[in-house]
């Protein structure tokens, strides 16, 4: 495997991680603040971030490829109101887009096609990610606001149930 690609695809095994762990600070947020359905679906999206680490890590090892862990960051966002962790939460998913996309042209500049392959996956996933959070934020902006409303948005999102990622390696 190309060098690059190979580096780019381990830094995302922590990338992804960290991701678990700032939605796992989100959820704990809205824990705190009595919102068990967003600390809820901030869980479930905790757990789906760490299925995303391990697929890289699973793929690296696959491709008999070594696999360095390193630290992973402190999530050390401090947020002023509901709003601004969807804002953040958003913010992210669009940031992690960006990883993916680095990692995809790195695959595509040495027509690395099974990388390219693996990363369709998750090219999908992010246009996916990336709708959620927008969605959570227009329903914030529409029912946030009134304290019945957003009883019920909690409800809602205290449905959100994991599911394993679909794509088995
Ligand atoms: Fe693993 Fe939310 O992207």
């Amino acid at each position: 495997m190309n060098e690059k690609v190979h580096a780019l695809l381990n830094q995302q095994i922590n990338k992804e991680f960290y991701s678990a762990y700032l939605y796992l600070d989100f959820s704990n947020y809205f824990k705190a603040a009595g919102l068990d359905g967003f600390a809820n679906w901030y869980l479930i999206q905790a757990q789906e971030e760490r299925d995303h680490a391990m697929l890289f890590y699973t793929y690296l090892q696959n491709e008999n490829m070594p696999v360095t862990l390193d630290a992973i960051a402190k999530p050390d966002k401090t947020f002023h109101g509901n709003m601004e962790v969807l804002q953040a939460g958003l913010e992210h998913e669009k940031y992690v887009t960006s990883l993916i996309n680095d990692i995809y042209g790195a695959a595509y500049d040495v027509r690395d096609f099974r990388t390219m392959q693996f990363l369709d996956w998750f090219v999908k996933e992010q246009g996916e990610e990336e709708t959620n959070a927008n969605d959570l934020i227009s329903k914030m902006e529409l029912f946030g606001s009134d304290p019945k409303s957003l009883y019920m948005l909690n409800q809602e999102l205290a449905g959100r149930i994991y599911s394993a990622p679909s794509l088995v390696l």
